[in-house]
């Protein structure tokens, strides 16, 4: 990048207002379907609970991500976001989001290594005083560039599995400065969009971009945590053969139990008609699996890196490369096999051509418990500064766990599902310990 600053994507695009219009379309049939952000964004309406905030955000920017920046900008933050993703970005939701008067957005699909992190920088610029993360892009461009901010900062939010990862071990080596929720942790996230998320969308993105089925399909799945059981699940529901590689010995029995196919992923390679890795973790497909792979295979990760699957490696293989349909790169081999990569190995779900993201009603939820968490990091600095408690310290932290059951109260309530509650003597009873035979 030549500019000295990154513009927004309202000044990148050739049409912005046919793009505005479209973004905003897909905005609105995502929100129809988002009962929790509904509540919580007539709630911030009328409170404002944000107001004076700047919100700095690095996320998959789509229609969904767009409601929950929307719902923060009405409650009265000003918001900067970019993508966290080169390939994720939706143009058209990016620009009607760039409409917003208290939102800017440089977030674009397809843009370079040096563009990408031009674009965190431009949202930095904006001296966020609250940072929400999808895989600890923003906090890590604050740390390592502008500390000066840092004391600035009420704290963060971070979406995956991978971000929470990267922040525990920055925090284990005593260099995370501000608090962050590990909102990834919580139950309404984790156990609906890792496992029903990623499981359906990462699914259909692959067999909308090849137009093949799964029936009958060998399918390995690289990791067996909350991801790899959703895929594996869904994956057998459309007769698929579910081989699960694990290097967790009680995940990789519990897939035993579940009645998957476990193995190393050297003698699962040689079985393979897809692969589609879930670990967080880099080579996990490598030079001497590809070497025992059937002609026409696919390889996809649904992890947040490209790195699960070594592409340098099928590469140097590689004896000819060529697109054999949108979202499919061809890697034949020198005896004439061809070794088909979905998405670039980029988290397939967000980064393939056709790609959605997870279904509206799993991603309402996952943003449903940042909101609540973003009203928690203004509103326990509003308490210690009145009472002056202290408010979370630097490090990751659970989100309190009545904020996450706010959440499913008011989805279930949306659904028209009541539940029991426990009487004062349960209660007493559960918390008891001298009550025995
Ligand atoms: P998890 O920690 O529950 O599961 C990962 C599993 O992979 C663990 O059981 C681990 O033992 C296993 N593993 C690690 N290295 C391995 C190797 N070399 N071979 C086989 N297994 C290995 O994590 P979770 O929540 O399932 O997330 C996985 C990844 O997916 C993360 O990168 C996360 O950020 C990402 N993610 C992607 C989403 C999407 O939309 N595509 C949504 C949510 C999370």
């Amino acid at each position: 990048m030549s500019d000295e600053t990154y513009p927004p994507i309202s000044a990148q695009l050739d049409d912005v207002a046919a793009a505005r219009e479209e973004g905003r379309r897909k905005m609105d049939w995502a929100l129809q379907h988002m009962p929790i952000l509904s509540a919580l964004r007539e709630e911030f309406e009328a409170e404002k609970p944000f107001e004076g905030q700047r919100v700095g955000m690095a996320m998959h920017v789509e229609a969904k991500t767009a409601n929950l920046v929307e719902t923060l900008a009405v409650g009265g933050a000003e918001v900067a976001i970019t993508g966290c993703n080169p390939l994720s970005t939706h143009d058209d939701v990016s620009a009607a989001l760039d409409a917003h008067e208290d939102i800017t957005s440089y977030a674009k699909r397809g843009v370079d290594d040096d563009e990408y992190y031009a674009a965190i920088e431009a949202v930095v610029d904006h001296e966020p005083t609250v940072t929400v993360d999808d895989g600890m892009d923003m906090v890590a461009a604050i740390h390592e560039d502008h500390p000066e901010l840092i004391d600035s900062i009420l704290g963060g939010c971070e979406e995956t599995t991978t971000g929470v990862h990267r922040l525990r071990a920055m925090d284990a080596d005593g260099a995370l400065k501000y608090p962050v929720f590990a909102v990834n942790d919580t139950p309404m996230k984790r156990l609906f969009d890792n496992v029903h998320g990623t499981g359906e969308s990462s699914l259909a993105t692959i067999a909308m971009t090849t137009n093949l089925s799964w029936a009958g399909k060998n399918v390995v799945v690289g990791g067996y945590g909350y991801c790899g059981k959703g895929v594996a699940k869904k994956a057998a529901g459309q007769n698929a053969n579910v081989i699960v590689t694990e290097v967790e010995p009680r995940r990789a029995l519990e897939a035993h139990m579940e009645g998957y196919d476990v193995m190393p992923m050297a003698e699962a390679a040689e079985k393979a008609d897809v692969v589609l890795t879930t670990t967080g973790n880099r080579d996990v497909v490598t030079a001497e699996h590809f070497e025992r792979m059937k002609d026409g295979v696919l390889l996809a990760n649904a992890g947040h890196f490209d790195v699960e699957v070594n592409l340098d490696e099928l590469d140097d293989l590689a004896v000819d490369r060529y697109e054999a349909r949108d979202g499919v790169e061809a890697y034949e081999m020198a005896d004439g096999r061809r070794l088909n990569v979905v998405a670039e190995g980029r988290l397939v779900n967000l980064a393939a051509p056709i790609a959605l993201g997870h279904p509206v009603e799993v991603m309402d939820q996952s943003f449903g418990v940042q909101a609540v968490a973003v009203r928690e990091l203004v509103e326990s600095a509003e308490r210690s500064s009145a009472d002056g408690g202290d408010p979370y310290d630097p490090g990751v932290h659970d989100l309190p766990d009545e904020l996450d059951r706010e959440v499913a109260e008011i989805k279930l309530e949306a659904e028209g599902v009541a539940h029991d509650e426990l009487t004062a003597d349960q209660e007493e009873y559960m918390g008891s310990w001298q009550h025995g035979t």
